[in-house]
């Protein structure tokens, strides 16, 4: 490992988890609740597609990740990947805690996932029920399988968490900030953007490592985006937007897309697997 890598390596992150413990209980609603009911219909059904995805995306991140701590190959990765486990958790928490109380009312979450993937599109499915549950079981049955574990967490860590996630936070902020909507809805957000971080550099940091080690490696990171990165880029269009020309939350589609595009190229060269290594 590099020096710069040990930086961010389980343990100094872990230590950093230590210091950032956030509780989504203790965010006031009271001025969500307030603008929520005096939202127009079309605001809030951009707000509403938003929110969905959140969601969704983190009650599949939250239940299909265990493999992975079975997978952890020192004590101090076993120690990051359990934090980690406990902010997906906590990050669901949150956005169950604000259907439940701001958008809808006390339900158990597999009620607000329900209704909330009522507003997504197909892609959604692609990505989070098929690409990331079929990763997450190849890995549960053989941890110490080292390509299951690479495309684990290429899916999860590299396309969910930095593409996808990273990309939705800015614009979906950007909207919120901008039209002074739902102050703690985006306090939380702005929380668990920093938890996904951590979660990001431990992701970039296995994947570098595992490529240094072995060519195989760097096939796995290609082949797994290859078939997912199509359904990244539909994944970021809301639903009935039509063509690849849109807009959402205020923002272009070649705007949202450069975003992603961006972040991906800076990741992968990191990685050591520059994106044009994929065509
Ligand atoms: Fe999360
Ligand atoms: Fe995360």
């Amino acid at each position: 490992m590099t020096a710069g890598l040990e930086l961010h390596g389980p343990q100094k992150l872990y230590e950093q988890w230590e210091h950032e413990q956030w509780n989504p209980f203790a965010i006031d609603l009271a001025a969500d609740r307030e603008q929520w009911q005096a939202m127009n219909a079309a605001d809030r059904a951009l707000v509403l597609w938003a929110l969905s995805s959140l969601m969704v995306a983190e009650e599949r991140i939250t239940t299909q990740f265990a493999a992975l701590i079975m997978a952890a190959e020192s004590e101090e990765e076993a120690t990051f990947l359990a934090t980690q486990q406990v902010d997906e958790a906590r990050h669901m928490q949150h956005y169950a805690r604000f259907q439940g109380e701001v958008i809808a009312d006390h339900q158990a979450i597999a009620t607000h996932v329900a209704r909330s993937r009522e507003q997504l599109g197909d892609p959604f499915g692609v990505i989070f029920d098929q690409a990331l549950v079929e990763a997450h079981r190849r890995l549960a049955e053989d941890p110490s399988d080292r390509a299951a574990k690479v495309a684990f967490v290429t899916t999860y860590h590299l396309v969910i968490e930095s593409t996808l996630g990273l990309t939705a936070f800015e614009f979906i902020i950007r909207y919120l900030g901008r039209e002074r909507l739902l102050p703690g809805f985006a306090e939380g957000y702005t929380k668990i953007h920093h938890d996904e971080q951590r979660h990001i550099a431990y992701g970039v940091g296995y994947l570098r490592t595992a490529v240094a080690d072995d060519a195989a490696s760097a096939d796995t990171v290609r082949a797994t985006l290859r078939r997912l990165l199509p359904a990244v880029a539909a994944a970021l269009a809301p639903p009935g937007a039509g063509g690849t020309d849109f807009e959402a939350l205020g923002a272009t589609s070649d705007e949202i897309r450069d975003f992603a595009l961006g972040g991906l190229t800076r990741r992968l060269n990191i990685v050591g697997v520059p994106l044009e290594t994929l065509v």
